[in-house]
Formats: C-alpha cells, structure tokens, sequence
C-alpha cells in the first residue's frame, strides 16, 4: 500500500510544482536567469525583462558585468538605451555570483560553442554551464540550452550533469532544447520577432518551455524532442555554408568566362519561385556559419557517416581568402606592381556589414596572407578603432581615419565588408584600384571615381 501511493503522491507533487512554474511564467514573476550575456544572451535577456521578468543576466567575465552593471552596453548594435531601460526598470541585473542561479525559476545557458584546433566541437562551455547550475539545482527549475550544438547534447550530456545532483528529470526539472536564432544587425527581425523553436527531454519540459518563450516572444513552434530542436539550428547554418559555398564556387567558375556573378544572381532572383539569392564574399565569418555545420559532420563522423556537402562547403568558403589575395596580386600586376611592397587599404574587420563582431571574420587571414606576400597593409573600420588579439590573430594595428586623402596614398584598396559608411562617392574619388569582394561598386555614383574597380 505504502509502496504504491509513493510514486502516486510524487506525481501529485510534481504536478503542482509544474503548475507552480507555469503559473509564475504566466504572472511574469517567473526569474530568468541568462547564463553567458554574449551577442545571444544579452539580447534574449533583454527580451525577457522588457516583457515583465524579472531577469538575472550572469558572465563569467567580469568585464563584461561591470560594465553591463554600470549601464552600459558593450555590443553596439543593442544600443546603451535598451540596456538602461532594461536596468532603470529593475528587471535587469547582471551579475558574476553564480550562487545567484539557485533564485532563477528559468535558467537559459547562451555560452559559446567554438572549434578545436582540429574542427572538432568543444563542448566544454557547455558542461561548465550545466556543472555550475547542477550544484545549485533546486526542485522546480526550467532549464534551457540555447547554444547551437550536435544532436544529443541537451539529452545525453547536459541531463546527466544535471541529474548528477540527485534531481531527476521530469520528476524534480525540467530541460529542453531552443536554438537562438540571433541575426546582429538584422533591422528587420529582431529576437522578440525571430519565430523559436523548442524542444524537451520530456513532454512537460517541452510545454514548460514552450509557455516561458510565448510569453516573451511573438512564436514558439514545439517540436517533439530536444533533438529535433537540435538539428533543426544545424540545418539552418548548412543550409546557408552550403549555398555560399555554391555560388563562391561559381564565382570562381564564372570569373574565368568574365561573367559577373552578381548580375547573373540579380537576373536569377526574379524567378519569384524556387530561388533564393545567396551572395558570395570573401569568406565566412561570425560565430555561427564557419562553426557549426562542423559540429554534425563530427556526429556524423561518430556515427560512420560521411557528411559530404558540409566538408565540400567548408573546403571551398575557407579557401576564399586566398582566393581574394590572388585576384588583388592579378589586379596590382595589371598595373605593372608586385604584391611586395604595395600598399593595400583593407576596408573592413567585421565579419558583416554594420556590426562590431569581428569573430571568424576573414578579414584577418586575407591581411596576414597580403603580408605574407611582402604587401604593407593597413585597414580601415570604424567598427573597430583597434585591432584587439582573437584567439588566432594578433593584428597590433589600429584603423586608418575615413579619409579620401589617406585612401588616395594606398596601392589598392580591398573591400572585405561593406559596412554603409564606405558607400559614399567621396571616399574612391582619388583611388586607384578597388578589389571589390561585396559589390561595393553597385552601390556607389559611376563616373563619379577614376578608380578601376575589380570584383573579387
Ligand atoms: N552570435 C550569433 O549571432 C549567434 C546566433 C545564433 C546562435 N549563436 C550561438 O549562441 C551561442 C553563444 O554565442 P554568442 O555569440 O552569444 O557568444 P559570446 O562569446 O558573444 O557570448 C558568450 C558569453 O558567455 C560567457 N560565458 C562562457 N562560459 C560561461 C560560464 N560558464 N558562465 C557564465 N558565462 C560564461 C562568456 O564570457 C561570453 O560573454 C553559441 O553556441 C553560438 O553558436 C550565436
């Protein structure tokens, strides 16, 4: 008798602790807590407490928390504004006190997920994340993983860290699956707006999940299982390596029969069915597309599959930098001048246009491959007045000013982002040569520079 009511009372208990959770989403007394207040978990906190949470924004750096704790905002496209807001209004605190998790009701880990030296996936922040939150686990918690990762992480490595504590899943937590699909700089879908997907270990961490993003953001599509919600951010980035990596290769292809691959892109768009423009560049960058469709050809890999578009997409976009620096030494020698020695303006550090996110950006390789070449280069992007050491380039330059005369002085000048303030007339007026990897020229007044502009 005894033996069977005990399961029974657990069920009753857990029923009204999950309705106790729902309940405090619903009255947005809920306390969320944003484990990592990167370019993904700065804004999706920011969300929460605009939408009435009360939300705890907690980094490992405390940089970072000091200055998000003055008020200040370090990622510009969010905007100091937001942030003060946010903090005026009392539902925003950032905080290095990991203790603090054990008051969140939601927990939502956004922590990175780079590549190790030889592409393979380096979960390690991720298991930090989940240890830090197991020693503090308390019965009742929602706890989300947000970082893009391989199928399987949410269900085979972060529950058993979290069950470690002696909690189990559904009984005592709940954990679930929802990828961010953060685009910075994006004017047009903003976090609140990005539909989201999510997926749970169990059918009640799917609905508890389901029920705190509805009442942040505008749509919340629940899928059946964590891994789907897994695989579903991992198909988005091949998605899109695979398709740059098409019509960088056909850049390529279409350069030596002196087609434009931009106006044959342009021309292709107006089928209004079946197509969807992707643009070529001088290479990948950002936290996402250079990173992650690596992590599933190494699950792949686990599991004796081959993941061939996904390798083939990586060869051809990662050879793009060099590919870029040969077409610059093609266009110098045109002029009569050897890579070595020229001087070479490159416009652009950040991976995108318009950002300050210069992570991955192959910016860096194409300059050290134009030094290598014997070329003197400078760059130039108001994004970044300094060139702060990545995990793989030390640069140790600062930005040349947005000058026409100090872009007169230079050889060539490569375009690498087409940040809005390098499209104006003035600039090019006195410039020689243009290596156009973005289509720059498009957007600028023809006839208006004597400059030869070389698409790349
Ligand atoms: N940047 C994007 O546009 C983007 C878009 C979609 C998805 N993602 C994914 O989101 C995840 C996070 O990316 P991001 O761009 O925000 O990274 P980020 O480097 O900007 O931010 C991560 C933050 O986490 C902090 N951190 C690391 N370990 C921590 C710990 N144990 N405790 C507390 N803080 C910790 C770091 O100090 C850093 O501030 C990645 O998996 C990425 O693939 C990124």
């Amino acid at each position: 008798m005894r033996l069977a009511s005990q399961p029974r009372l657990r069920a009753i208990d857990w029923r009204r602790m999950k309705d106790a959770l729902l309940s405090k989403i619903h009255g947005r007394t809920a306390r969320v807590g944003v484990i990592g207040q990167g370019y993904v978990g700065l804004p999706i906190a920011l969300v929460f407490a605009e939408a009435g949470f009360p939300v705890l924004g907690f980094d490992a750096d405390p940089g970072k928390v000091a200055v998000l704790r003055r008020g200040d905002c370090y990622i510009r496209h969010i905007g100091p504004e937001r942030l003060a807001l946010a903090a005026r209004s009392g539902r925003y605190e950032a905080s290095g006190d990991l203790d603090r998790l054990s008051e969140c009701d939601a927990i939502l880990i956004c922590v990175p997920t780079p590549l190790g030296k030889h592409r393979e996936p380096d979960n390690s922040y991720i298991h930090r994340a989940a240890q830090d939150i197991a020693s503090r686990l308390r019965r009742g918690q929602l706890i989300v993983l947000e970082s893009t990762t391989y199928p399987g992480t949410t269900d085979g490595e972060v529950r058993p860290i979290l069950e470690g504590s002696g909690l189990k899943t559904p009984a005592d937590f709940l954990l679930a699956f929802s990828p961010e699909r953060e685009d910075p700089g994006n004017e047009q879908f903003r976090t609140r707006s990005i539909p989201r997907v999510v997926g749970g270990v169990n059918r009640d961490s799917t609905d508890a999940a389901a029920a705190l993003y509805s009442a942040a953001l505008d749509k919340v599509l629940p899928v059946s299982n964590a891994m789907v919600a897994e695989s579903g951010k991992l198909l988005e980035n091949v998605f899109r390596s695979v398709n740059i990596a098409l019509v960088n290769e056909l850049k390529m292809i279409f350069d030596r029969m002196s087609i434009d691959i931009w106006e044959v892109i342009d021309a292709a768009k107006t089928k209004p069915f079946g197509f969807m423009p992707f643009y070529p560049g001088p290479g990948l960058g950002g936290h996402c597309i250079p990173l992650d469709p690596f992590y599933l050809s190494w699950k792949a890999a686990e599991q004796g599959s081959w993941a061939r578009f996904i390798e083939l997409a990586g060869e051809i976009n990662t050879r793009m930098p060099a590919w870029v620096v040969w077409k610059t030494s093609q266009a110098l020698n045109d002029e009569g001048k050897p890579l070595k020695g020229s001087r070479i303006l490159v416009l652009g550090l950040a991976y995108k246009a318009n950002i300050d996110d210069d992570r991955e950006s192959p910016s860096y390789e194409i300059i050290e491959l134009l030094q290598a070449g014997g070329a003197i280069v400078d760059y130039c992007d108001p994004f970044f007045p300094e060139a702060r050491p990545t995990r793989k380039h030390t640069l140790a330059k600062r930005s040349v000013p947005l000058d026409a005369r100090v872009f007169a002085g230079y050889d060539a000048l490569l375009v690498s982002t087409a940040h809005d303030v390098f499209k104006d007339d003035a600039l090019y007026r006195d410039v020689k040569l243009v290596v156009d990897t973005r289509n720059m020229v498009s957007a600028l007044t023809p006839g208006k520079s004597r400059a030869r502009f070389v698409k790349a």
